[in-house]
């Protein structure tokens, strides 16, 4: 009788349930602690024997009937809200897609890479340095002792007394010495940001060079003169002359400054070249005795070159950018513009 009722009742309950929570709720007045049918099992205790085992039949029965009908009101909700969200997330596709957003290379990063092309074709490796160095590799060791004077020239970002923001990436030719510990030729460029306290349309604080050592037995200033002609032709063109002054670098003797036709006027003459037809691009020179002495190399078996040129000039000029701060300041507007397919 009672579990006829029981039944009943939980049939017209059902109906009334309209989501997974309602059915929570009812499934806890039957099943939970305290529910119509835990309260049954309760009972079997108040059962005379000889009814036990008739009750725990009913028992059994009344559990599996009311689970079974949860399950299946269950299933059949899951399967109702799956149905809904189908309905609901209709996929139209006929939409165009998702524009993805396309980068475009550095006019820096192409200057840097195709220097890098040219040098590797010429058997140089490219290596690179920290740009926190100390001041033992930015000064000491490129012959700039301690209160030299040529150290003021470049005004420079000190972390400590020992550490600074290295002014530029001729330290590279010392971490390379120093780490070839069987002292044989070398033949490297360091592409690189340096930092210095500049900050005009024509300077910036932080910059790019792009150093460059050769050793090797009986390399002289003829071989850098070829380098950097040829350096010259290939970067700005088949036209270009370069012309050597005679300059001082403590880490180079003799030292030079090197200066290329104007890649505005073409050497004519204009307001970029201040009607000379020449822009110095470079410092280089051979490489002091001194120097190759303090990392481990013999003056006297070996000498070299060593040339150091900012290449932000050169992006400016290949790219007509006519503020070198824009080349720092990751605009995305300006960066846009250097889309390969604009500029090749
Ligand atoms: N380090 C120099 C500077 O930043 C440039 C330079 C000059 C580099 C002569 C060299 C060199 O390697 O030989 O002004």
């Amino acid at each position: 009788m009672e579990r006829e009722n029981i039944i009943e009742n939980l049939e017209k309950e059902l109906i009334n349930v309209k989501n997974k929570n309602d059915l929570a709720n009812l499934k806890a007045t039957y099943l939970g602690k305290s529910g119509i049918v835990t309260n049954l099992s309760l009972k079997m205790k108040e059962i005379p024997n000889e009814e036990k085992r008739e009750y725990g039949k009913f028992l059994n029965e009344i559990k599996e009937l009311v689970t079974k009908k949860f399950d299946d009101l269950l299933k059949e909700i899951d399967k109702r809200e799956l149905e809904e969200k189908l309905n609901r997330e209709k996929i139209d596709i006929t939409l165009p897609s998702r524009r993805k957003m396309k980068g475009s290379i550095h006019p820096m990063t192409r200057v840097v890479e195709e220097l890098e092309d040219l040098f590797v074709s010429m058997g140089y490796d490219v290596v690179n340095g920290p740009e926190i160095d100390t001041d033992l590799n930015c000064f000491t060791k490129l012959n700039l002792p301690a209160g030299h004077p040529a150290r003021d020239s470049q005004d420079t970002f000190y972390l400590d007394d020992d550490y600074l923001l290295r002014p530029h990436t001729s330290p590279a030719q010392v971490r390379t010495m120093e780490a070839n510990e069987e002292k044989t030729p070398l033949r490297i460029v360091c592409p690189g940001k340096v930092y210095r306290r500049d900050d005009d349309a024509t300077h910036s604080h932080q910059f790019m060079q792009f150093e460059g050592l050769v050793v090797g037995e009986d390399i002289s200033l003829a071989d850098l003169k070829g380098t950097l002609e040829l350096f010259a032709k290939k970067l700005l063109g088949e036209k270009t002359n370069v012309r050597f002054r005679p300059s001082y670098f403590p880490f180079t003797e003799p030292s030079c400054e090197v200066d290329v036709t104007c890649f505005k006027c073409g050497g004519k003459g204009c307001s970029l070249c201040k009607q000379t037809g020449w822009i110095e691009v470079l410092g280089a020179g051979v490489v002091h005795p001194n120097v190759l002495k303090m990392s481990g190399y013999d003056p006297e078996k070996y000498t070299g070159f060593a040339f150091g040129p900012g290449i932000d000039r050169f992006a400016m000029f290949k790219y007509g950018i006519t503020d070198i701060r824009q080349i720092y300041t990751n605009d995305i507007r300006f960066l846009e513009q250097f889309d390969r397919k604009d500029v090749e």
